[in-house]
Order: structure tokens, then sequence, then C-alpha cells
């Protein structure tokens, strides 16, 4: 139990990533609060916690609204009574898959900032400002890429990966004084989780091989691979660990 008596906020916890999270989360013991801005997903995912034993609670919550970030790590305090950590885990793809730079429109690059770069932002902000109330302490997981890394071509979503990666570092040193860790982790292609739908590609015999060729170690990363990095990131295993953008990607970016 590496989570034993923790309170984590998961944002997009309906599907996928932040689905297997929370419920890895609440196997190690911690109450977890189910963010998403579909409701439904969000109840769902509790009631597959609370089968198995766990203790969760839902929240309604679009990550690009800040009254709804703050509500949602209100709502953990208010029911569990503190808060030890938050996963900024909501990312949505380029609106065209393969779309170029030129062919992003304004529109699209404002939705992209919004939720991808404002929503860890606000996520990370009222983490912090929590975590301070209650006197220091706290950890926070953010998900970025490897498009954050090195360049791909999704160039909007991949700069506001980089985004997200130079967020973490710089809440990682001004949090560390009050003993709060910051980190992120860097997945590659997951084409079994709803991300991938845009491109028709979800889950499809084409993509999973197309996907695992990418990886040197010749498979599609899963959720689960994610959920593993991420228990143990926010756990006391990872104590003096912070700042760090850890790639679950098969090898992508050391080749
Ligand atoms: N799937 C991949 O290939 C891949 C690769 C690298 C990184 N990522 C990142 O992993 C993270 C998780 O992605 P996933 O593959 O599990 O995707 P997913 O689409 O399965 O899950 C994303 C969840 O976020 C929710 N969501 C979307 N917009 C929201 C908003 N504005 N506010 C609150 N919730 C919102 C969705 O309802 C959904 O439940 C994202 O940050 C994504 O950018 C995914």
């Amino acid at each position: 139990m590496l989570l034993d008596g923790r309170t984590a906020v998961v944002m997009g916890a309906a599907s996928g990533v932040g689905l297997v999270t929370a419920r890895r989360f609440a196997e190690e013991g911690a109450r977890v609060v189910c963010a998403d801005i579909d409701a439904a997903g969000a109840k769902e995912a509790v009631r597959v916690i609370e089968a198995a034993g766990g203790t969760a609670a839902a929240a309604e919550c679009d990550v690009s609204r800040e009254e709804d970030v703050a509500a949602a790590i209100a709502k953990a305090v208010e029911r569990f009574g503190r808060l030890d950590v938050v996963f900024n885990n909501v990312g949505i793809p380029t609106p065209r898959l393969g779309a170029s730079l030129e062919e992003h429109t304004v529109e699209d690059f404002d939705r992209l900032v919004a939720v991808n770069l404002r929503g860890v932002f606000l996520g990370c902000k009222h983490a912090v400002l929590q975590f301070k109330r209650q006197g220091g302490g706290g950890v926070i997981l953010n998900t970025g890429s490897v498009a954050g890394l090195v360049a791909w071509g999704g160039s909007v979503y991949g700069g506001t990966k980089g985004g997200v990666h130079q967020l973490t570092r710089a809440v990682a040193i001004e949090g560390a004084p009050f003993g709060i860790r910051a980190n992120a982790i860097c997945p590659a292609g997951m084409p079994f989780t709803n991300f991938m739908a845009a491109g028709g590609l979800a889950g499809s015999e084409e993509a999973v091989a197309r996907v695992g060729a990418n990886h040197p170690l010749g498979r599609p990363i899963t959720a689960e691979d994610c959920a593993e990095a991420a228990v143990y990131l926010v756990s006391d295993r990872a104590a003096n660990i912070s700042g760090v953008l850890l790639p679950v990607d098969g090898g992508y970016v050391a080749r």
C-alpha cells in the first residue's frame, strides 16, 4: 500500500491513463477524486473503484476553467480532509491528425493551449495553494509527452507539452522549500486510449503495429505502463525525486 491514507485528485479520470491511474492509486490505499469534463465517465470511474473496495468521489471539471479546478481540489479536502497528490493528466490531441503547423487555425492553437497548458497551470496553482494551506508537503504529477521532448511533427500539441515540462521543473524548484515535489511522465504512442480516436486509429490492429514499430522495444505504450510510473513518482519511494521528466516510451527518445 504505497499510498495508504493519501488523498489524490486525478484530472481526466474518465478514460485512458487517468482511469487506470485512479484505479491504481486506490489499490495502493489512496482516496481518489476522479475529475473529468465527462461527468458520467467520472462517476463510472468512482463506481469501478468502489466495486473493487476503494474510496473515491467524482468531480465534473473542465481543466481550462479555474473555478472548476479549484472546486475539484476543494472537494478532495471537503470529502477526505486533506490533499496529498494532484495528477494533472488531461491532454487533447491535435484536432486533425497529421496537421502541419500552418494548417492550425488560431482557434486550434487557443484550444490546445487552454486545455493542455492552462489546465496544467491551474492544477499546479491550486495544488500548491492547498499544500501551503496545510503547512507544506504534497506531490504534483503532470502528464507531458515525448512530443514535448523531441519534435515529431505535432507542432502545436508538442509546444503545449514542452510548456508542461517547463512548468513542471519550475514548480519543482519553487515548491522544494515547502517540501512540494513535481514531476512529469512523458508517454509515447498509446493507441489503446480514446486519444487517438480522432484519427480513427484507436485500438485498431494497424495502429498497434504502426505505433509499436516506432518504439525501440517494439510495443505500444499502455495506460498501465503510465500508471505504474505514476504510482512510483507520487509515492514516498520517490521522496527525493523532483523536477524529473520521465519518458514512458519504450526507448523512443533515446534513439
Ligand atoms: N494516447 C497517446 O498516444 C498519448 C501520448 C503521449 C501523451 N499523451 C497524454 O496522455 C494524457 C492522457 O491521455 P489518454 O491517452 O489517456 O487520453 P484519453 O482521451 O483516453 O483521456 C483523456 C481524458 O481527459 C478528459 N478531458 C478532455 N478534455 C478535458 C477537459 N477540458 N477537462 C477535463 N477533462 C478533460 C477526457 O474526457 C478523457 O477522460 C494526455 O495528457 C495526453 O496528451 C497521450
